[in-house]
């Protein structure tokens, strides 16, 4: 088993509003990892943070890419 996904202290603001304030997590290959919370919690924004689709303001360097496992390119078909 290997990490397929690793964030770490991962945030996101819009102005103010601290929208994801320092998630960490890792997903193992194969796992089935789920992300619950109420609506507003972050779950869409972490998400698409990791999908590359939001920027995030604060995560280790190499978040977009390094703590993916795989290219990008690769985890589309
Ligand atoms: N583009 C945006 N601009 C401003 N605030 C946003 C934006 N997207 C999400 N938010 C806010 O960030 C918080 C988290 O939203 P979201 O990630 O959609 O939560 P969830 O998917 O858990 O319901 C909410 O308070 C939401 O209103
Ligand atoms: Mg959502």
């Amino acid at each position: 088993m290997s990490k397929v996904v690793e964030v770490e202290n991962l945030v996101k603001r819009y102005g103010s509003l601290a929208a994801v304030d320092g998630v960490t997590f890792s997903v193992e290959e194969g796992e089935v990892f789920g992300v619950l919370g109420p609506n507003g919690a972050g779950k869409t924004t972490t998400v698409e943070m990791i999908e590359g689709l939001r920027k995030p303001d604060s995560a280790p360097s190499g978040f977009s890419e390094s703590t993916l496992s795989g290219s990008r390119s690769g985890l589309r078909n």
